[in-house]
């Protein structure tokens, strides 16, 4: 069956680095979904988002409309919308898609989503490596403001709302949700414990409310078209479609937008994305983005829904599948990993600060040939006491986020570990050791 691509949430984009204008974005139909709402109560739009069933696109898949229902009503603060456009776990870039080349539709969703929780001020938070981005979503909301459909009278409506751009710093925690708060305050981007959530204490404790980019352009659509049209997509598990960036041993790195029960694992790695390079086999695929457990080639023909991806093992996450071919040492890929989520720790909890150092530190021994047989189920228990927002031993999922792939690295691969323990090292390292002069300080990377 050839591959099939849908167009929605991407329809009329201009081609990758350009974005659509206002002027382009209106001959499209774009801010009819806006007076439509404006027309609407805040309730009408909200009841829309619960109806289509729509989950949050950053990664748990939580339902948008009900997290909505969680600000408290009438507590005389002021509420806000903040976007998560930080976007910066490894193998994720489908929120770049729709903040580069149509902030409007973006930017739509978000005076929308204001509309309905009761917020004037929205921010969308956007990875600081993202220039493009930033300066595109400015541009938008400029013309934006000069076209009044945001400022003090949005569309004549004599409703105020308005909507900030602000960069990120650099950091893959400040995509956490509290991590960002603290850092559109102008704070370190430290992750805060919950309770309370941010719907009833956010940004300068006040009800905020926290969306993925994906998300809230999905709500201009769900406005526009009504829910029941907007679930013609995807399935009663994941409804509406899914932008999916698709990287790593692959002829065609890509991104594509696509209805998420009709199309499975292999079909976006070998028809999306061409299949594996140089003719060589799959071995290996990380289905949602750096964070969730790797399958093995035998797991990829499920569609790729919330709950088809679970069952097979993994998540689908945030949308972003890493591909491995058949050459690659899995010690060597943990370990890139692991380098990340360790450099990335906040610190603040100690089971992460220090755990992801040990993962680290462990990966590194088996990969530059001093591992020990012990190591590999040393590596797994030091993996079991580090994880544990759920359990209560971190502030936030950092740290599962480590645990996740290195438990399921050793469940699937576990005789590429055995092999680097038994043959002095992972073939990487030894290709590199070869090539170093004899007095190279051993285990560098
Ligand atoms: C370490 C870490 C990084 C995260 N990075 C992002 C991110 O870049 N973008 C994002 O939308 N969600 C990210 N999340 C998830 C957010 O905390 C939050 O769940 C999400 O923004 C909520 O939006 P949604 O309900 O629309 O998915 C991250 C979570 C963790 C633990
Ligand atoms: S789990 Fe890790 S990243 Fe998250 S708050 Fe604790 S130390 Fe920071």
């Amino acid at each position: 069956m050839p591959a099939v691509e849908v167009s929605r949430l991407l329809k009329g984009a201009p081609p990758v680095g350009k974005r659509q204008t206002l002027d382009e974005y209106r001959a499209a139909g774009g801010y009819e979904a806006l007076r439509k709402g404006l027309g609407m109560t805040p309730e009408q739009i909200t009841q829309a988002v619960i109806d289509s069933g729509v989950r949050g696109r950053g990664g748990a898949g939580f339902p948008a409309g009900r997290k909505w229902t969680f600000v408290p009503k009438n507590t005389g603060k002021p509420v806000y919308l903040a976007v998560n456009g930080d976007e910066s776990e490894p193998g994720c870039f489908k929120d770049r898609q729709i903040m580069e080349r149509v902030p409007h539709l973006l930017i739509e969703g978000a005076i929308l989503a204001c509309r309905a929780i009761g917020a004037q001020t929205a921010y969308i938070y956007v990875r600081g490596e993202y220039p493009s981005c930033i300066g595109n979503l400015e541009a938008a909301v400029e013309e934006a403001r000069a076209a009044g459909i945001l400022g003090s009278d949005v569309l004549g409506s004599g409703w105020r709302c308005d909507v900030w751009v602000h960069s990120g710093a650099g950091a893959y925690i400040c995509g956490e949700e509290t991590g960002m708060l603290s850092s559109i305050e102008g704070g370190r981007g430290y992750p805060r414990i919950k309770p309370p959530f941010p719907a009833v204490e956010g940004l300068w404790r006040s009800p905020t409310i926290i969306n993925n980019v994906e998300t809230i352009a999905n709500v201009t659509l769900i406005v526009r078209d009504g829910a029941d049209a907007w679930k013609s997509a995807g399935d009663a598990d994941t409804p509406g479609t899914r932008l999916v960036g698709i990287s790593g041993h692959v002829v065609r790195p890509c991104h594509v937008e696509i209805d998420p029960a009709k199309t499975t694992l292999r079909e976006l790695i070998y028809d999306h994305a061409g299949g594996i390079w140089k003719g060589r086999k799959l071995k290996a695929v990380i289905p949602g983005g750096s964070s969730v457990p790797v399958l093995p080639a035998t797991q990829i023909d499920v569609p790729f829904t919330y709950g088809a991806v679970k069952a097979a093992g993994s998540l689908a996450g945030a949308a972003g599948v890493i591909v491995m071919d058949d050459t690659t040492c899995m010690v060597d890929a943990l370990l890139n990993l692991m380098e990340f989520y360790h450099h990335e720790s906040c610190g603040q909890c100690t089971p992460c600060r220090e755990g992801t150092g040990w993962l680290e530190k462990l990966v590194r021994r088996i990969w530059s040939g001093g591992g020990k047989p012990e190591d590999i189920a040393l590596l797994d228990r030091v993996a079991d006491t580090v994880g544990g927002a759920g359990a209560g031993k971190t502030i936030c999922f950092l740290a599962d986020s480590a645990v996740m792939p290195t438990k399921s690295f050793l469940k699937h691969f576990r005789a590429d570990f055995e092999r680097a323990v038994a043959e002095g090292g992972s073939p990487v390292w030894k290709a590199r050791a070869s090539r170093r002069k004899p007095a190279a300080h051993a285990g560098a990377r």
